[in-house]
């Protein structure tokens, strides 16, 4: 956890910006695999752990705006949980540590919001994407389970976002430290990784690398021969001599906080002459989306210039023909790029993604495309100092997605489906690292990870 101070900090302000009534979060519970005894690895719910720090199943919180009340709800071990599971300090020792005096058994939280339901009073909650934390609203608060969401508080919601939006000093250092086994990640597949291997032996071993280093990973890991499946969770296929893989993976710290990198590396630790192309165009438009980020740029506006990289990169290559702006402004390079720049990240891989990105990724003046590709893009404001990216382009060739389009003679005017068509066992290639905006520009987080050709061929053709 963070110095008390901290959690005492965050919730002042947040109450300033509520103004009135009571505030309502909910930690999670251990989530069963197949039975209640054997449960998935816990995971606390980020907003629960950034105002409050408890790292343990079955906390909620209340804060009373009008009376500056803040109680903590939870119930003590009892001596079978203590023989089980080992003595722990009580729920009042643990909420000490976030700065608050006042707890209770869980069963109060009940009387507490019938009480508060009785008086009419607003209570304030987030979005719940648990079904039990969905139930748990529904008993607390009377609300039919379908509903809950829509009874989510937009005014909570827009002030959580605004402040868990900027990172602070100590939350990048942790970020960093999550980007720091990123490197050992990621490095260590690349020399790994050999010609006849399923992609499950690296994918697994880089899995123990998250959780002796940190807490885990951040998401599940997209380690694949088949890149061009943008969230490919399949590990089973064999690796080959020639084959790309793209290593997209990330662990959190102990604290939570994530990191989330891609890499493209060839297996036998050489790219041919047409991977290296492509993968170098990737890099370049990487680089270009990073050099054009800076408070008040517009994130959409980056993703759009990315686009236009990639697609005259593309037009040079022979796949795309035609005027690129005008192809990049109907959407045609988003048949090689059909995905968004980048998202936030913080507590979550995708932070605060379960408020719904249209609530804070959009804004009055940005409005969420619906244009195939563009629509996918999570996150389109202007930046602003202190926030977190990724910046993660990429460029595939999908075999599904090439015929649907070919069949349907779309954007022939800018696509050469001639050309296309012969690389449609190529593969995927993407290039994701984390950034901070920064006063003039953003800075790229962690230790730099091998992603120019001759470096990653290094660390490639240095099996172990
Ligand atoms: N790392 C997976 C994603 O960004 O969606
Ligand atoms: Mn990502």
């Amino acid at each position: 956890m963070f110095n008390s101070k901290i959690y005492v900090d965050r919730r002042n302000h947040l109450k300033k910006q509520i103004g009135s009534g009571l505030i309502l979060f909910l930690g999670n519970s251990e989530a069963p695999m197949n039975y209640s005894d054997n449960g998935y690895r816990f995971r606390q719910d980020s907003t629960f752990l950034y105002y409050f720090g408890l790292d343990f199943p079955d906390f909620a919180a209340l804060i009373d705006v009008d009376e500056n009340k803040e109680i903590i709800f939870g119930n003590d071990f009892s001596l079978d949980d203590t023989v089980w599971m080992g003595p722990q300090p009580t729920v009042k020792k643990r909420a000490a540590k976030s700065g608050i005096q006042s707890t209770a058994n869980l069963d109060q939280l009940f009387t507490m919001c019938g009480n508060a339901v009785k008086q009419g009073r607003k209570i304030h909650f987030i979005p719940q994407y648990r079904h039990d934390n969905i139930l748990m609203i529904h008993k607390l608060l009377g609300l039919a389970p379908k509903r809950v969401n829509e009874y989510a508080s937009t005014k909570l919601i827009k002030a959580v976002a605004e402040q868990r939006y900027i990172k602070s000093k100590e939350e990048l250092d942790e970020i960093e430290k999550a980007i720091e086994i990123s490197y050992a990640m990621q490095t260590t597949a690349m020399r790994f990784a050999k010609p006849g291997m399923y992609e499950r032996e690296v994918a697994g071993f880089i899995e123990g690398l998250a959780l002796s280093l940190g807490n885990g990973l951040a998401f599940p890991t997209i380690f694949s021969r088949h890149g061009e499946t943008l969230h490919n969770h399949y590990h089973g296929n064999r690796l080959k001599d020639g084959d790309l893989v793209v290593n997209d993976s990330g662990a959190e710290t102990v604290m939570h906080y994530a990191g989330d990198i891609t890499r493209t590396f060839p297996v036998s630790g050489k790219f041919t002459p047409q991977q290296k192309e492509i993968y170098e165009l990737v890099l370049i438009s990487q680089l270009t989306a990073i050099s054009e980020i800076k408070p008040g740029r517009n994130f959409k506006d980056v993703h759009l210039k990315t686009a236009t990289v990639i697609a005259e990169g593309l037009k040079a290559f022979g796949f795309m023909k035609g005027n690129i702006k005008t192809a990049v402004e109907a959407g045609a390079h988003a048949l090689f790029f059909p995905h968004g720049l980048g998202h936030l990240m913080g507590l979550d891989v995708h932070d605060m993604e379960n408020f719904g990105e249209n609530n804070f990724g959009y804004d009055e003046k940005t409005k969420r495309s619906t244009q195939f590709g563009l629509k996918y893009l999570r996150f389109a404001r202007p930046l602003v100092p202190g926030i977190v990216l990724t910046v993660e382009p990429g460029i595939y060739f999908i075999p599904q997605l090439i015929d649907k389009w070919q069949g349907e003679k779309k954007f022939t005017e800018f696509i050469n489906y001639k050309k296309v068509n012969q690389y449609r066992s190529f593969g995927g290639i993407r290039i994701e690292d984390d950034i901070v905006v920064t006063k003039k520009g953003c800075r790229v987080l962690g230790k730099p990870i091998p992603k120019a050709v001759e470096d990653v061929e290094a660390v490639a053709s240095d099996k172990i």
